[in-house]
């Protein structure tokens, strides 16, 4: 299968953190058309047509989020989402690092098309490197007057502020975010209201994902038909996705999106020599697993969700058959339930009595009706909480646990035996 470079293109080639050589490549021409030539709703209306849908979990159309706004309401924001902590992910980082005029460019075109003066990209605390590059990056920018006031010699203007996060991976969440970037706790906040209408200081405010932010940018150099005419009926333009676990070549491959989960593993070099394949989380770690059955299946948000699991921010884990599935489901759920925020009493309390039981199945001290307390416990969680990290507890460990009882069942039966 071909490789595909849109966002992805001369990284590892050129030395795209360079303002020259990014420039030299076409870099900030669209940005410096968008301020000369285009009005704002032109922008939106490019990312509606193109197609693009968020790339940071919940696949929700880009133009359709920034249409939101309220018109009346002012000042509003943009953030830039680059918490990237779910589990499998690392496109993010990599484009922070390896390409920051990209990703700035992208923001500062995301800032046009809803009209704000103000934007704002979050970093993950543990991107020290990719927070020192993008600050230089920005720098450079700054110095070359691509924002500020009056830019390009027009009436508008726009600031732009860097924060940096403390390693929560709640502060992910969209509202979580706000509430951290306000100096609050990172505990994500019920919706509605939206934060399109009263988000970052009570203001309308629309949060979209460092990946999707970059698409803008080819969006506007080729044009809203040329994404929408790659990929599926409704899941539109490309995809950078991150392939790991027990592949040959993992990495971030950027596909077109409907391209086979059979030629993703393929790409990555396919399993490891003697292997047979056992599982795939297609995204990210709060997704159920998919199976052999769905090799030849496209990779796109339909599809995904009609084989009962979602793409999510592409976080593409392969699982072969050396996988410990009770010690992959500990991990995760051990994961979620550190890093619940408390608020809900189903995902505080569920995560942490799942953590427990499986503890116990790990360390071989199961006890006779741990696979049914499992299945029902993570049962009751999902669907009763205020953000999607409860709901994120249940999928893999239900998928695993329902597609190989016996690695669990036999965890406990050995434990009962001794
Ligand atoms: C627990 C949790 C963590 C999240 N982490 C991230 C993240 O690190 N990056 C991200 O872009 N979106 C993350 N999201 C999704 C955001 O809430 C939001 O939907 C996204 O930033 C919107 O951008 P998009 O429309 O461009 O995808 C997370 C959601 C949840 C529930
Ligand atoms: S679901 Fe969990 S992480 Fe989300 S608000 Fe509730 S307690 Fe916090």
């Amino acid at each position: 299968m071909p490789v595909t470079k849109i966002l992805t293109a001369g990284i590892g080639e050129a030395n795209l953190r360079d303002i020259g050589v990014y420039r030299e490549r076409g870099g900030y021409t669209q940005w410096e058309r968008a301020v000369r030539e285009l009005r704002p709703s032109d922008v939106l209306d490019l990312a509606e047509k193109s197609g693009l849908r968020g790339r940071g979990g919940a696949g929700f159309p880009t133009g359709k989020k920034w249409s939101f706004l309220p018109s009346d309401k002012h000042p509003r924001y943009l953030v830039c989402n680059c918490d990237e902590a779910e589990p499998g992910t690392f496109k993010d980082h990599m484009l922070l690092e390896e390409a920051p005029h990209l990703v700035l460019e992208g923001m500062l075109l995301g800032a046009y098309g809803i009209a704000c003066h103000h934007a704002f990209i979050y970093i993950r605390g543990e991107f020290k490197r990719g927070y020192e590059i993008f600050s230089a990056a920005l720098e450079e920018a700054r110095r070359a007057g691509l924002f500020g006031r009056n830019i390009f010699g027009t009436d508008y203007d726009l600031e732009i502020t860097v924060q940096r996060g403390a390693g929560a991976y709640i502060c992910g969440e969209e509202t979580g975010l706000i509430n951290s970037l306000e100096g609050k706790r990172g505990e994500p906040r019920l919706k509605p209201p939206f934060p399109a209408v009263e988000g970052l200081y009570g203001m309308p405010t629309v949060v979209n994902n460092v990946e999707t932010l970059a698409y803008l940018v080819p969006i506007l150099e080729r044009g809203a038909e040329w994404f929408s005419s790659v990929g599926t009926e409704r899941s539109k333009g490309y995809k950078v996705v991150s392939v790991s676990g027990h592949v040959r070549d993992p990495g971030n491959y950027e596909v077109p999106l409907g391209t086979s989960v059979r030629e993703i593993i393929e790409l990555a070099g396919g399993l490891r020599p003697g292997r047979t394949l056992r599982a795939v989380q297609p995204g990210g770690g709060s997704s159920a697993c998919i199976f052999e059955e769905h090799l030849d299946w496209p990779y796109d948000y339909e599809s995904m969700t009609k084989a009962g699991s979602m793409l999510g921010s592409g976080a593409f884990v392969v699982f072969d058959d050396t996988t410990d599935f009770v010690n992959a489901a500990y991990n995760l759920v051990r994961f979620f339930a550190h890093e619940s925020c408390g608020q809900c009493t189903p995902c505080r309390e569920g995560g942490s009595w799942m953590e427990r039981v499986l503890e116990r199945l790990v360390h071989h001290r199961g006890i006779p009706g741990d696979y049914e307390m499992l299945l029902r416990v993570s049962g009751s969680i999902t669907g009763l909480n205020l953000c999607a990290l409860g709901d994120s507890i249940e999928p893999f460990l239900k998928s695993v646990m329902v597609r190989f009882p016996d690695a669990f069942r036999s965890r406990i039966a050995e434990a009962v035996a001794r």
